[in-house]
């Protein structure tokens, strides 16, 4: 039986009503139940579409998961999937540690050593939080003095994950180009004054800061998301005047957008981490080389509809719809 957390967002709506179609044996349960490891008792597997932006989630949704995991239970996300989830600190020993091609990523945890870096690499680099989506915690240091003053916050008061002019600038984007409300940019307005609840739970980001190599001239990224042995992918086109794409709406989805090298490389590092699913935003570098921006277990659901078909491991085309997030229960119950 498989137990899938009782929850009208993410992943699991798809899930249920797949298991619903299929007369797939399954139960609602709430993850935030005290006795919710005696409820599992009768299932074997558990699926949970943890979110970071969730208050409750981000407090103790690996260390459920990953208990789970460790006792022998099926878990989604499992912790190959998943320990590196919203935290681009983590992924860059991950990917260095199996050879995958990162962008050049340089993390230091004294103001010391990351000022005697930036007084002897050049500029721009992109300075990164380890956690956030949708590009907000994300921003070029232009210049040596731009790093300066980003270590000296990093090492002195730290980084909010919550930056409410970013978001309302983004809001108001957004607004500008008819793809949100007026309201919208009304709440943008009244963060200025409650800070979001998850933010509260995260604390200040301090004592360590995180650039990567600017890698110059993208006009998008793309993701590739990889799933058992079928992959497919999404092109997102970067904010006008900007060099950020995830979260700028803006996407392209025709097969012609995608270069094969990218599959590929998305597949083999799946099959290095023995992932079961997990998404990867890669840029392209001087020489056209697709090189890998993060990885992310989780990805939204509504955008990839609009997919028209997928690759196999040989990187051969199926053309058509399909559904991610019915994969991803037949791969758990293929590991029954
Ligand atoms: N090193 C880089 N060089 C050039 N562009 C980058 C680099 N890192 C990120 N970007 C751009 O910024 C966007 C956001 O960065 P990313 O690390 O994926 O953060 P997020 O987790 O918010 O999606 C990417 O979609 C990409 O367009
Ligand atoms: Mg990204």
């Amino acid at each position: 039986m498989i137990a899938i957390h009782n929850s009208k967002t993410g992943f699991h709506p798809r899930w249920i009503s797949y298991c619903k179609r299929k007369n797939i044996p399954y139960k609602l349960v709430s993850c935030y139940d005290n006795d919710i490891i005696n409820q599992l008792k009768d299932c074997d597997i558990l699926m949970w579409h943890h979110n970071h932006l969730n208050p409750k989630d981000l407090i103790f949704a690996k260390q459920l998961l990953f208990s789970l995991d460790q006792s022998g239970k099926i878990v989604f996300p499992n912790f190959n999937d998943g320990w590196h989830f919203d935290d681009k600190v983590g992924q860059k020993y991950l990917l260095e540690a199996i050879d995958a091609p990162l962008v050049p990523s340089h993390t230091f945890y004294s103001k010391k050593e990351a000022i005697l870096w930036a007084n002897n690499t050049s500029f721009p680099k992109v300075f990164k939080l380890r956690g956030g989506a949708g590009s907000v915690n994300v921003k070029l240091a232009k210049t040596k003095q731009d790093a300066i003053h980003l270590i000296n916050k990093a090492f002195g008061s730290g980084f909010s994950y919550y930056d409410p002019k970013v978001n309302f600038i983004e809001r108001w984007r957004k607004y500008k180009l008819g793809k949100t409300n007026f309201y919208d940019v009304i709440k943008g307005g009244l963060r200025f004054f409650k800070k979001p609840k998850f933010s509260i739970i995260n604390g200040k980001e301090i004592g360590y800061i995180y650039f990567q190599d600017f890698i110059p001239n993208n006009t998008f990224d793309i993701r590739v998301i990889v799933i058992g042995k079928k992959a497919f992918a999404l092109k997102r086109m970067v904010r006008e005047g900007d060099f950020k794409a995830s979260g700028s709406g803006n996407m392209q989805f025709a097969k012609e957008e995608f270069d094969e090298r990218a599959i590929e490389i998305a597949f083999e590092t799946s099959r290095k981490l023995k992932a079961q699913c997990l998404a990867y935003d890669f840029v392209f570098d001087e020489n056209n080389k697709p090189l890998i921006v993060e990885i992310s277990f989780g990805f939204a659901v509504e955008a990839y509809d609009t997919c028209p078909g997928y690759w196999d491991e040989s990187i051969n085309w199926y053309k058509g719809k399909f559904n991610p997030q019915e994969w991803i229960v037949d791969d758990l119950i293929n590991k029954i």
